[in-house]
């Protein structure tokens, strides 16, 4: 899988981009907030990920109304021209060979993208929400009907929320309370399914990276954690949305007392165990940061399984974090796809990478 060539226009802060690629390794440098970041966001929209902004609007240019992102890409030898109007007050449009596309999971459907930044490097010490973030980030990309149910989710979370919260004032807004669990219940049946095989592959993938990458010297497990009546997260959703009713009926009371959301799986978690202890409390900067790199490629390997071609790597400003053992690992456990760096022009990396090399100044190639 790759892209060809990009076209941007009025994009965070280019004004006109015309790119073309090459197919294995592209180093993108340059100073600080000149726009490296911001060409591997337009990469990653087209492969129907928003990782860093949560509103189309954040990426048109400041005073324009429009943007606009054009990209070749190949994928499963076949060719497709990838299309993005973005518009300021009014939805997007999405095309692909001209034919307009009804959601961002239908441009992951042909393009996969796996991004990598110096914040994904404490994913094991963030928040609960960071890996759900990473774990939401890969399976919307696999399975649109995980990217369906997931949105789904969040709509009604966020509707309930509000229920819950102004129920104090108006205590009549609670009797729709019932309706808006149980659709949270059938969609999160749905991403509980999905999570749980996805896991299930990472940890068929990424203890084997890890022992390579740590000498063999600590061992890597993860867990998924969930709602704690799912016996079995991997059985189908219908199976799963009983023990995701009950929970909910035993903490009614509670949801309404501190007029919260307290079940379903926006808490889940992905635990993360080296060498039998869990790594968030007891391991070193050093260690989760081998592990985080672990579970990173070893996604990168799950889209390969799963298309059958490596998905486009964005590597952001990462490897200049990385001691040099571990730049050597990454560069070596990367090859075989198209892959995107970005790094600082004074930290030399940009000579020792062979591939083509762009300048970016001002938001434009030098
Ligand atoms: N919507 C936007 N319109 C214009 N400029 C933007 C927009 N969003 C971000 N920028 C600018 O892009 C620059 C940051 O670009 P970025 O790609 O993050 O830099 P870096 O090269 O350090 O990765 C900042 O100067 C910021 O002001
Ligand atoms: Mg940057």
């Amino acid at each position: 899988m790759q892209i060809h060539n990009l076209t941007l226009d009025y994009f965070r802060n280019y004004l006109h981009l015309e790119a073309a690629f090459d197919p294995s390794v592209n180093v993108i440098y340059g100073d600080n907030a000149q726009g490296k970041t911001n060409l591997l966001e337009a990469i990653a929209y087209l492969s129907g990920v928003s990782h860093r902004s949560r509103y189309d609007r954040e990426l048109i240019q400041f005073g324009v109304d429009r943007a606009f992102l054009r990209g070749e890409v190949e994928s499963r030898e076949r060719s497709f021209v990838l299309e993005a109007e973005l518009h300021r007050g009014r939805g997007r449009t999405l095309k692909s060979n001209g034919v307009r596309l009804k959601s961002a999971a239908e441009l992951s459907g042909i393009f996969q993208s796996v991004l990598f930044c110096p914040e994904d490097l404490t994913l094991i010490r963030a928040g609960a929400a960071e890996r759900r973030r990473f774990l939401d980030e890969c399976i919307c990309q696999l399975r649109p009907r995980y990217a369906q149910a997931l949105s789904e989710y969040k709509r009604l979370q966020e509707h309930k929320t509000r229920i819950l919260r102004d129920s104090e004032d108006k205590p009549s807004l609670l009797d729709a309370l019932d309706e808006f669990s149980l659709g949270m219940a059938k969609a999160g049946a749905v991403l509980i399914h999905y999570r749980a095989h996805f896991i299930r592959r990472l940890q068929e993938t990424a203890p084997a990276i890890h022992a390579d990458f740590s000498g063999s010297r600590e061992t890597l497990s993860l867990r998924y954690e969930t709602v704690s009546t799912v016996t079995d997260p991997m059985a189908p959703p219908r199976e799963i949305l009983p023990a995701l009713l009950a929970h909910q009926e035993a903490h009614r009371a509670a949801e309404i007392a501190s007029r919260t959301c307290l079940t379903g799986p926006h808490k889940d978690d992905l635990a993360v165990e080296l060498s039998g202890q869990c790594a968030r409390t007891y391991a070193s900067q050093g260690q989760t940061r081998t592990a985080a790199l672990s579970l990173k490629l070893s996604a990168r390997e799950i889209f390969q399984a799963d298309t059958g071609e490596y998905p486009v790597l964005l590597l952001d400003d990462v490897l200049s974090e990385l001691d040099k053992r571990r730049q050597e690992f990454v560069l070596n456990r990367i090859r075989g796809g198209q892959t995107f760096i970005t790094c600082c022009e004074d930290d030399r990396l940009s000579s020792l990478l062979k591939g083509k090399v762009f300048h970016i100044r001002g938001g434009a190639i030098v």
